[in-house]
């Protein structure tokens, strides 16, 4: 019995010092002004951005990457993982990718995060200064990854998102000449909201199909958000090209749409510049996608559109509450191969087959 009473005092000393020791480590910030960036929207922050995230990521604690008031200059960035533990980037100020595209290269992406589970992304003002590069396009002229190396090679996305699950992004102002955020094959578990989009080419799930073997993509949530005069709302696209992949779970809602080109858009026969594209089959299955109070106007007479393929069509889409109109007047929607079904107030109406 005495030995036992004098013990215990050690024993939850013991414990005290771990528990404060966990606690201040949970807390674990890292300032990537720390690593050198610079907030003067001049000097390259790339490899400073790097350093943070490779210390964050090798980190068995959860951290913090804390980006401060100021402005930011990084160029094409990959963030990979896997990592050890949760990473939150919170972020103040503003990114900026060089307003010389060509300093891009042939990247295909400008923020790509790859391989990453539980990434967090608050606040920020976006900036992939991405005018230039389209403007290049379309002057005819050659631009890098323009050039499109690989069929799904864009550039400058803001985000890319490769292969990950338990990503959450949240409060952003992003501005590209491209997707405001883009998921790719693989992505799961993804919480997008109170996202001001534009200009820029709206949120994609895709392109998918880029690949006969490729993992589908799966319970994504964009909620709360502003589309300005993006190209188009919310798409899902992919190739028509045979593939094991799939979108299932999917949802979009309270979105305002403000001028948008293709607020609500489904391609399963994407092909950007009509040329050159697979128009095989998709095997891509797109099912259970719910778009639920979108409310704003569009910017061409179709504001709605499932273009998908008879060998493999869409299902399971629900319509609610959509009120998205054209020049003052009701927009309209076209369906191809589309089954689903609609409730509450639906304009453009609703064309999906049951
Ligand atoms: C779906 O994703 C959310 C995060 O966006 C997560 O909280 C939820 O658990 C996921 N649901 C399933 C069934 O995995």
């Amino acid at each position: 019995m005495a030995a036992t009473s004098s013990s215990s005092p050690i024993f939850f000393l013991t414990i005290m010092i771990i528990f404060l020791f966990q606690s201040s480590n949970a807390a674990y910030n890292v300032n990537v002004m720390s690593y050198g960036a610079k907030p003067d929207g001049k000097t390259d922050s790339t490899q400073p951005f790097l350093k943070a995230w490779s210390s964050a990521c090798k980190s068995t604690n959860p951290t913090t990457i804390y980006v401060p008031k100021g402005t930011f200059l990084i160029k094409a960035v990959v963030f990979g993982g896997p990592c050890k533990s949760r990473i939150v980037f919170k972020i103040d100020g503003t990114l900026v990718a060089p307003s010389n595209y060509w300093n891009l290269g042939n990247s295909g992406y400008w923020i790509l995060f790859s391989k990453v589970a539980r990434v967090s992304i608050y606040g920020g003002s976006i900036n992939a200064r991405g005018s230039g590069f389209w403007a290049c396009r379309r002057g005819g002229r050659s631009c890098p990854a323009g050039a499109r190396l690989h069929p799904a090679a864009q550039t400058p996305m803001a985000f890319t998102y490769n292969r990950l699950t338990g990503v959450t992004i949240s409060g952003s102002t992003i501005m590209t000449g491209d997707d405001c955020i883009s998921l790719s094959q693989g992505s799961k578990n993804v919480w997008i909201e109170q996202i001001g989009c534009g200009p820029g080419h709206g949120i994609s799930i895709g392109s998918l199909g880029d690949y006969q073997n490729e993992e589908g993509v799966q319970n994504i949530t964009v909620t709360s958000s502003v589309f300005t005069k993006t190209q188009n709302g919310v798409r899902i696209k992919s190739w028509a090209r045979a593939s094991n992949g799939y979108a299932r779970n999917i949802v979009f809602r309270n979105l305002i749409m403000k001028n948008v080109g293709n607020p609500i858009i489904i391609d399963q026969n994407y092909c950007p510049d009509k040329k050159g594209c697979p128009h095989q089959s998709s095997g891509v299955k797109i099912s259970g996608v719910t778009y639920r109070n979108i409310k704003g106007t569009s910017a061409t007479p179709v504001a709605m559109s499932f273009d998908c393929l008879s060998s493999n069509p869409c299902s399971g889409i629900k319509l609610q509450d959509i009120k998205l109109t054209y020049n003052g007047k009701s927009s309209s929607s076209y369906c191809k191969n589309a089954h689903g079904s609609s409730s509450g107030t639906v304009i453009p109406r609703s064309c999906l087959q049951i």
